[in-house]
């Protein structure tokens, strides 16, 4: 007889990547969520370079301590005392989100989660034994989530919070005012406080809000390069944490997942870092055109709301079609030549709403608009 563990039965295949699948290669792409840019030149150039030079073996599980010691710099203005110690190198945020949640949970526990969510957090929990507790961050508060949303989820079974500003799928952003509230609800449980926050470079008009150096020491945050340096098939991103213990255990998590990330790689991302430092604002103000052309398209179409984000570079519109979900809706686009994600492939709570990533170019932009513009009104009867 086959069979499989309950945990591989449990989980279901992504949204997202179903409707990639679907899409015919006419369509306009508004479904996944990475650059369209290239790494730096200097990066690949560095890459290549330290394969030449015979960088290719294993590494120490937590990386080359350059790279770790220039990582823990990065952070030095929000907390000076990090160090090389502090920082594990992982093969993405996705190695990452992994190796917290092996650290952390136990059978019976649960964590808190952002919904909509990044379609990985919930089966991750699972993976390792444990319940997602889903937390709503609603359209109507700016896909923050209320203290008191917060409060009438938490249980003693709680042991982790895990926020995620700038958001995937929402765009979705903190003040400082609310990051401190969101701070003080993981104090005054106790909690974990993990954050992801690989849209941090990523951010319009104000500057980046983290999670770190915000009073609270019991912090994980997943880091990824992917968005940074637009390097999404490297796989490459890190832990960091100022928790000496979490540190340890993090890293034997990674030991046992990946043993080490890749030795050149970790050279081309260190190059990266200190010739081609201002990469990610650069990409930034082509994404900040492309977003302000984004909502403003789609906030002129009847029935369809979105706010502006000031992170990340998805839009998260409310769409209403009288009598259709979200899911019909985005196949009804796809059939009308726009490929986008249906709010509930992050999350039942997601349902009324589509998700659109900006990483085409502005003309594929509005031609896109164009097509969503149509099939809407048609849908509608406008
Ligand atoms: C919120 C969020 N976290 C983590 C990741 C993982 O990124 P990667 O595995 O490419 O580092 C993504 C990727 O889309 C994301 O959107």
């Amino acid at each position: 007889m086959v069979r499989f563990s309950d945990r591989a039965n449990s989980i279901r295949p992504t949204g997202v990547r179903r409707m990639f699948d679907m899409a015919g290669d006419d369509s306009i792409q508004f479904g996944l969520g990475e650059p369209d840019f290239q790494p730096p030149p200097v990066a690949i150039e560095a890459f290549s370079r330290a394969m030449d030079e015979g960088k290719n073996k294993y590494t120490t599980t937590a990386g080359l301590p350059s790279l770790r010691g220039k990582i823990a710099e990065m952070w030095h203005h929000l907390d000076p005392s990090l160090d090389e110690e502090n920082v594990c190198i992982t093969m993405s945020g996705t190695n990452g989100l992994l190796d917290i949640f092996l650290a952390l949970v136990q059978p019976g526990d649960n964590v808190m989660l952002p919904e909509p969510y990044f379609p990985l957090y919930p089966p991750d929990v699972v993976i390792c034994g444990g319940e997602p507790n889903l937390y709503p961050c609603t359209f109507e508060n700016g896909f923050v989530p209320t203290i008191e949303d917060l409060e009438s989820r938490v249980d003693e079974n709680t042991v982790a919070i895990l926020y995620n500003f700038p958001s995937n799928p929402t765009g979705g952003n903190v003040t400082e005012t609310q990051r401190d509230q969101l701070v003080d609800f993981a104090i005054r449980h106790d909690l974990w406080l993990i954050t992801d926050e690989v849209y941090d470079r990523i951010v319009y008009d104000t500057p980046h809000v983290s999670f770190l150096g915000a009073g609270y020491d019991k912090v994980i945050m997943v880091q990824s390069f992917s968005k940074t340096f637009a390097m999404t098939g490297w796989r490459i991103g890190y832990l960091l944490s100022p928790d000496d213990d979490a540190m340890a255990q993090l890293t034997k998590m990674q030991y046992y997942v990946t043993a080490c990330s890749n030795d050149a790689m970790q050279h081309a991302v260190l190059e990266a870092l200190e010739s081609a430092p201002n990469y990610p604002e650069e990409m930034c103000e082509e994404f900040k055109a492309r977003r302000d052309l984004i909502c403003q398209r789609l906030n002129a179409i009847p029935g369809v709301s979105c706010h502006v984000p000031t992170g990340a570079f998805y839009v998260f519109p409310k769409v209403d079609v009288p009598g259709m979900n979200s899911e019909e809706i985005a196949m009804a686009l796809l059939e009308g030549g726009v490929l986008c994600s249906p709010g509930t492939a992050f999350g039942e709570m997601g349902e009324g709403h589509l998700r659109f990533a900006y990483t085409i170019g502005r003309e594929d932009i509005d031609r896109g608009m164009d097509r969503v513009e149509t099939v809407l009104r048609e849908l509608r009867g406008d």
